[in-house]
């Protein structure tokens, strides 16, 4: 079943090039705006017409003609509007019998795509030293939203979780680890708090200039492969990692440790790049510094701007790394690599993907995307904060979202038992702070507020989990009817209703393209407003038999939608509030 949009697309796109004897022509078909102007319109012809320097409203004409004839099922009627738009009007008998189809057979209502493809996904990606903290929020849980969607839509995704475990820190690190822990046993209790542990290494780094010097020195044995070096920041990344998973967990983000693609398998790789980039005389020795510099990219006086890949002392940089992971990308015969990154990489990963493609470690047919997000802001609109003016631990964020929610349950509804209310609010609580973000154009800063996110009105978790939970219980009341069908849509409440679940395929495709969750979230409040709608002026229970099943059956698809589509941004819905 290929989505509405799609569909119409298609169909009215080979009617204009029928009707204009030419190969390609695109039918622009959008939802319409307003109800008069019918469910969908399909934009294109004008544009068609003004290449042909031909009377829009002519051609517009010709193609509903042609439309006409060749009597589409979905169909039931055409007109020509305005300067050549079409306004399309669906079928109610064709629509109900899509609406069926997907009530019987739920993973129907996003058919798979047409032209699957295998994708790259690099996402979360923290540096291990320190634990995660706020600002991993963002790319840990749009990177896992995209990665669902993707998937749903039956394309191949390699996640990759490109954690930083490689760069001078670690030197400090294992040094301080020495000098505290001695054996390894106290490891995972001196580790426990993270943050703490760097601190402190930090403190003696900075204070000590033969701490210092030793961790420079550890480093470089590190580097070049010590095995028993290597062992103690094995250790260390592991723990590190643990609390990477815990933080996943609470989250209910997809990455596993298969997912891992950290900065230090790249090691042995960083000298390669080098050579291959001099090899295609693309480097330039800048006062000892290797760089590579492209014309396109400029400072603000207009001086060029390099991507530096080798340092003067030797060391190899960020962009370093990257090159060889698109590098070996590539290998995997990938369409698509995407970054879900922090806007303010943008330059970086503009420079990355042109030298990458200068390079030729990338041939045209891979496109390289940056998924970029903003910050999350605290209410003084700076970058959110402790009152202190720390960073803030996403596991202790998320704590606190957790007992907020706890607290709102309890006093919301005092008949629940412990265990229920337990289970409400991790849900609604960890809901809140995912959908927050998610519903939030990914590319603007946001502003993080407790009293927003937890409330039961407006586009917020709560609202739609409440929103699903009150379907689920409607339902309830009537378990014998379990194989319901719609038959008939006589009010304008189930047809629009109906209309919008069938939607969710487009949107789905949508933000498989373009990676913007937000579109996905968008669609879930207006999906749940259309519901209450339907559910204010459309008696369920109380409708006389056949007009109950219709009800009961629209009730059941809207409850797998909401869900299916809050399962693809990784939120978990409850049966029960
Ligand atoms: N570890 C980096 C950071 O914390 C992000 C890595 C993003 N991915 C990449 N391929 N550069 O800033």
């Amino acid at each position: 079943m290929q989505s509405l949009k799609s569909y119409l697309n298609d169909l009215i796109s080979r009617a204009m090039a029928e009707v204009t004897q030419s190969d390609a022509c695109n039918a622009n078909v959008i939802t319409s705006s307003k109800p008069e102007f019918g469910d969908y319109q399909a934009n294109g012809v004008m544009a068609e017409a003004k290449r042909r320097k031909t009377n829009p409203r002519e051609l517009a004409n010709q193609v509903v003609a042609a439309l006409n004839s060749a009597d589409s099922p979905l169909i039931e009627k055409l007109e020509v509007a305005g300067p050549g738009f079409i306004n399309i009007f669906l079928s109610d008998t064709a629509l109900l019998e899509r609406a069926n189809l997907a009530l019987s057979e739920p993973q129907q209502l996003v058919p798979l795509t047409a032209s699957p493809q295998r994708v790259a996904v690099d996402y979360s990606s923290p540096n291990l030293a320190k634990e995660m903290h706020v600002g991993h929020l963002r790319g840990t849980i749009i990177g896992d939203a995209i990665v669902r969607v993707l998937e749903r839509l039956g394309h191949t995704v390699i996640r990759q979780n490109h954690v930083g475990d490689w760069g001078t820190q670690f030197g400090m690190l294992i040094t301080y680890m020495q000098e505290v822990v001695g054996d390894t046993k106290g490891l995972p209790n001196a580790l426990s708090d993270l943050e703490a542990f760097y601190r402190n290494a930090k403190d003696r780094f900075d204070s000590d200039p033969e701490f210092a010097e030793r961790s420079r020195h550890n480093v470089v044995r590190l580097q070049s492969g010590d095995p028993e070096y290597l062992k103690v920041w094995e250790q260390f990344i592991d723990e590190s990692l643990k609390h990477c998973e815990a933080v996943y967990d609470l989250l209910n983000v997809t990455l596993t440790r298969e997912d891992l693609d950290a900065e230090s398998r790249y090691n042995d790789d960083l000298k390669v790049i080098v050579e291959d980039l001099k090899a295609a005389d693309l480097l330039t020795d800048s006062d000892g510094a290797m760089c590579v510099f492209l014309p396109e990219f400029k400072g603000k006086d207009g001086e060029p701007l390099p991507l530096i890949i080798q340092k003067t002392d030797g060391g190899y940089l960020y962009s370093t790394t990257d090159l060889a992971a698109v590098r070996l990308r590539r290998s995997w015969d990938v369409q698509r690599s995407l970054y879900v990154v922090d806007a303010r990489q943008s330059l970086h990963f503009q420079q990355v993907f042109a030298v990458a493609k200068a390079a030729r470690f990338a041939g045209d047919e891979l496109s390289l995307e940056h998924v970029s997000y903003g910050t999350m802001m605290g209410k003084d609109g700076r970058p959110f904060k402790t009152r202190s003016g720390d960073t803030v631990k996403l596991a202790e964020l998320l704590e606190e979202a957790v007992s907020r929610a706890y607290q709102l349950v309890s006093e919301k509804n005092q008949d629940l038992d412990e265990a229920q209310k337990q289970t409400i609010a991790q849900r609604v609580g960890i809901g809140a702070v995912k959908y927050a973000d998610l519903s939030k154009n990914r590319t603007s800063d946001y502003i993080f507020d407790w009293s927003t996110m937890l409330s039961f009105e407006g586009n917020t978790a709560p609202y739609l989990l409440y929103a699903y939970a009150r379907i689920k219980s409607i339902l309830r009341k009537e378990p014998d009817i379990t194989s319901s069908v719609m038959g008939d849509l006589n009010h304008v409440e189930e047809r629009d209703l109906v209309i919008k679940i069938l939607q969710l395929a487009e949107i789905v495709e949508a933000v498989g393209k373009d990676c913007y969750p937000n579109q996905l979230c968008n669609y879930l409040f207006e999906l749940s407003g259309l519901f209450m709608r339907f559910y204010e002026n459309c008696p369920i229970l109380k409708a006389e038999s056949a007009v109950k099943e219709t009800r009961l059956a629209i009730c059941a698809i809207t409850a797998n939608t909401l869900h299916q589509g809050l399962d693809l941004l990784g939120i978990e819905t409850l049966e029960q509030m």
